[in-house]
C-alpha cells in the first residue's frame, strides 16, 4: 500500500513537472545519479532503490549522459530508456520486489539428455563461428538507424533460412519496429509436445561506435556482439544437422537496437508478457569471444537474472563444457536479458569475462576478431556454443 501511494504521488509529481514532450524516463544505477545530476541540467531524480533509480532527462541530453557514463563509470551507456514513467517505475518495482513469474518455481531443471548433447558437441565447429563473426564485422556498422544495420539483418535472416532449409516446423521472420529501420530477426522452432512453452536464446545484432555521427562511424562490433550472434548461428546449424526436434518451442532472436537502450528486446519481451506467453527461460549471448579473465572462462551476471536458472547453467557447464565458471555483476541492465527480467521472465547472461576484465575495444572501430583476447579465432565463443546447445537440449525437452 505504501508503495502504491508513493507511486501515485510520483506519477502526479512527474506529470506536473514534465510538460515537455521531449522528456525521457530512464532507469540507471543509483550510484550514477549524483554525477548525472551535476552534469545534466535536465536530470531530475524521481525515485529509487539502493540499486536502481528512475531519472527524468531531456532527450537532447542522451548523448551527453552516454558520454558521462562512459568516461566516468566505464559503462558504455549504463542506462535504459523507457517509453513512459509508468514503465520505468514498473522496472524499479519488479527489481525491488523480486516477485517474478508465477510459473518459475515449477521449472524442471533436471539434466538427463546426455546422448543428444554428446552428439551436438561433436559437431561444434570453431571455424563456422569465426566465419560468421567475420561476415557480420564486414558491414561498415550495424547501427539501428543505418542502412548497413538493415542489410546485416537481411543477411542474417537469409543465413538462418538457409540453415533451416527443408524443416516445416521452423520459420524465420523479421520482427519490425515502428520507430527505427532495423528489424529484429526471429527463428521459431515449433515444439513437438509442449509448444505453448517457450525457450528463448538471443543476442543483439546491432553495433555502435562514437558519440556523434554514429550512422557513419565504423563499428565492426566483432565481440559486441557479432560473437553472440555467431554463437547462436552455430547452435542453429548443429541442432538442425542432428535433426533435433525440441518438445518446447524454441525462439532464436537477433535483437535490433540494443546499444541505444535495449529498445528491440524491450518491445519483444513486453509483447510476450502482454500476450501471456509462457516463456520458461531466456539465455542472452552478448560478448562471448574475448577471453579476459585468466582463471574463469564463463561468468554469469548475477543481477537482472534468475538465480535458479544461473545455477542450472553452472551445472550444465560442469557436465558438458568442463571449463571454470563464476559470477560477476553488471550493476545495471547491461544487455537484453534485463528486458526479459524486467517483464518477470527467468533470464541469464553467461559472459566472456568478469566486469574487471572487460574488453576495452567495444564500441570502437578496434572491436575486431584480431584484437587481443580473440587472436583471430573463435576459440572462446566455442565454449558458449557448447553451453547453449546443452541448454537447448535440457530446457527444450
Ligand atoms: N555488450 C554490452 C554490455 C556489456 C558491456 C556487458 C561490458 C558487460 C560488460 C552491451 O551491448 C552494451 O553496450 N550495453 C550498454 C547498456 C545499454 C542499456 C545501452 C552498456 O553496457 O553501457
Ligand atoms: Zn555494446
Amino acid at each position: 500500500m505504501k508503495k502504491l501511494l508513493s507511486n501515485l504521488f510520483l506519477l502526479l509529481f512527474a506529470t506536473s513537472v514534465s510538460a515537455s514532450s521531449k522528456d525521457l524516463f530512464i532507469t540507471i544505477g543509483t550510484d550514477a545519479v549524483n554525477d548525472s545530476q551535476k552534469s545534466l541540467k535536465s536530470a531530475v531524480n524521481l525515485a529509487g532503490s539502493e540499486e536502481i533509480s528512475v531519472v527524468k532527462i531531456n532527450s537532447d541530453d542522451v548523448e551527453e549522459l552516454s558520454k558521462l557514463m562512459h568516461d566516468k563509470f566505464n559503462r558504455c551507456g549504463g542506462f535504459i530508456v523507457h517509453d513512459s514513467l509508468e514503465e520505468a517505475v514498473e522496472v524499479l518495482n519488479a527489481n525491488d520486489n523480486r516477485a517474478f513469474a508465477k510459473n518459475m518455481a515449477f521449472v524442471d531443471y533436471s539434466i538427463n539428455q546426455e546422448d543428444i548433447v554428446t552428439n551436438f558437441l561433436k559437431d561444434v565447429d570453431e571455424f563456422e563461428i569465426r566465419s560468421t563473426i567475420l561476415k557480420l564485422s564486414s558491414f561498415h556498422n550495424r547501427y539501428y538507424k543505418a542502412q548497413t544495420g538493415v542489410d546485416s539483418q537481411a543477411w542474417l535472416k537469409q543465413k538462418w533460412e538457409s540453415l533451416s532449409n527443408g524443416r516445416s516446423d521452423i520459420s524465420v521472420d523479421y520482427y519490425k519496429h515502428d520507430r527505427w529501420p532495423q528489424p529484429s530477426v526471429v527463428m521459431t522452432v515449433e515444439g513437438t509436445d509442449k509448444s505453448d512453452e517457450i525457450v528463448v536464446i538471443g543476442g543483439h545484432a546491432d553495433s555502435i561506435a562514437g558519440f556523434w555521427g554514429r550512422e557513419r562511424a565504423r563499428a565492426p562490433g566483432a565481440d559486441d556482439n557479432a560473437s553472440g550472434i555467431a554463437t547462436i548461428t552455430e547452435v542453429i546449424r548443429v541442432f538442425v544437422k542432428n535433426g533435433y526436434k525440441p518438445s518446447r518451442t524454441i525462439k532464436f532472436m537477433a535483437y535490433a537496437a540494443e546499444e541505444v537502450g535495449l529498445l528491440g528486446s524491450n518491445e519483444i519481451a513486453k509483447q510476450h508478457k502482454r500476450e501471456n506467453k509462457e516463456v520458461v527461460g531466456v539465455l542472452q549471448l552478448d560478448m562471448t569471444n574475448h577471453k579476459g579473465t585468466k582463471d574463469l572462462d564463463i561468468v554469469f551476471m548475477s543481477d537482472y537474472t534468475n538465480a535458479r536458472q544461473n545455477e542450472f547453467l553452472g551445472k550444465l557447464i560442469d557436465k558438458y563444457v568442463q571449463v571454470p565458471w563464476g559470477y560477476s555483476k553488471c550493476g545495471y541492465g547491461c544487455s537484453d536479458h534485463a528486458s526479459w527480467h524486467n517483464q518477470g521472465f527467468a533470464a541469464s547472461i553467461p559472459f566472456e569475462s568478469t566486469m574487471n576484465d572487460i574488453n576495452g575495444h567495444i564500441h570502437t572501430a578496434r572491436d575486431t576478431i584480431e584484437a587481443e583476447g580473440s587472436q583471430g579465432t573463435a576459440d572462446h565463443a566455442e565454449k558458449f556454443a557448447r553451453l547453449a546447445l546443452a541448454f537447448l537440449a535440457e530446457l527444450g525437452k
